[in-house]
């Protein structure tokens, strides 16, 4: 014990921990022999005395190591610094650098926005959509004035043709819902064109086709096969696009008097006052 004290002086940290562990193996062993315990710090301080060596050689050893190790540092050194940062960051990067994905994740949208960017002017408005439908489809016009309005069992409507025979895009809509005149050889149209007749002429549609199916067919046949200016169809445009004035369950009389009933439709959705 008092070389443990003594040595305490010098190594305030070691001994306390050293003193407890031989206090307690002293209680372990019991009292039984006092000798032995004596015989036993002599190893304890020996130990704590190499310990401490050890703990301070390495700063004394530091000194004398620090030769070796800039010897064994060139060579580790050419991995880490001569590596260019950019090189490193290759290195270590991800395949898909963070920044590219939302840029990858947005691709597909851009390419279908792009894509209606291009296709827009063709499918535009709903008014060319839905007459294209009735033109081709429910009305059965490409059948009879051809796909692309060349004409075929009726008359050609394209080049302009339909714009002579109906300059007022209002006697378009009137033609479409009454049809051929009953009698075989009646004028109609601005340029007097001899009806066949109802027997074997144009099928009346004010039936069939709801008001703004006639007035979305009319205006894709002026617009799309006759070649008319879609600027002197804006108030056929604004009656079609005027719902509350024109909806869907409305439907054109065969019979009625046409121009008033459209004049009268215009009036009530504000549109071309006069
Ligand atoms: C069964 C065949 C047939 C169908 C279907 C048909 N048409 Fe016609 N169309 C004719 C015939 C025939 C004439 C010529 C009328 C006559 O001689 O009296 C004509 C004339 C016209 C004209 C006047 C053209 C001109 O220059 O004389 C227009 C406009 C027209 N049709 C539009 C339509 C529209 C719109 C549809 C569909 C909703 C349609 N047609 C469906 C046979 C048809």
């Amino acid at each position: 014990m008092p070389a443990g004290i003594h040595a305490g002086g010098a190594l305030v940290e070691v001994p306390e921990h050293l003193l407890k562990r031989s206090r307690d193996r002293r209680k372990d062993l019991g009292a039984a022999t006092d000798d032995e315990p004596a015989a036993e710090i002599p190893p304890s301080e020996t130990a704590a005395a190499p310990a401490v060596a050890q703990t301070q050689a390495p700063a004394a050893m530091a000194a004398s190591s620090l030769p070796e190790l800039p010897e064994l540092e060139p060579e580790p050194e050419p991995q880490p610094e001569p590596v260019k940062p950019w090189i490193q960051a290759a290195l270590t990067r991800k395949k898909i650098p963070v920044w590219a994905v939302p840029v990858l994740i947005f691709l597909p949208f851009w390419a279908i926005i792009f894509a209606g960017t291009l296709e827009s002017p063709e499918r535009d408005s709903e008014i060319i959509s839905m007459g294209r439908e009735v033109y081709e489809g429910v009305g059965g016009c490409a059948g009879c004035h051809g796909a692309e309005g060349g004409g075929g069992v009726g008359p050609a409507l394209s080049d302009g043709e339909v714009m002579a025979t109906f300059n007022d895009w209002e006697d378009h809509v009137i033609w479409v819902i009454n049809g051929s005149p009953a009698e075989p050889g009646t004028l109609y149209g601005d340029n007097d064109e001899v009806s066949l007749g109802a027997a074997n002429g144009m099928p009346a549609f004010g039936e069939d086709l709801n008001a703004r199916e006639i007035l979305a067919v009319v205006y894709f046949e002026r617009v799309e096969l006759g070649g008319a200016n879609e600027a002197d169809l804006h108030d056929l445009e604004e009656l079609f696009e005027a719902e509350e004035v024109v909806p869907e369950e409305l439907n054109f009389q065969i019979g009625q008097t046409f121009p008033s009933t459209l004049r009268g439709l215009l009036a009530s959705a504000g549109i071309g006052a006069g």
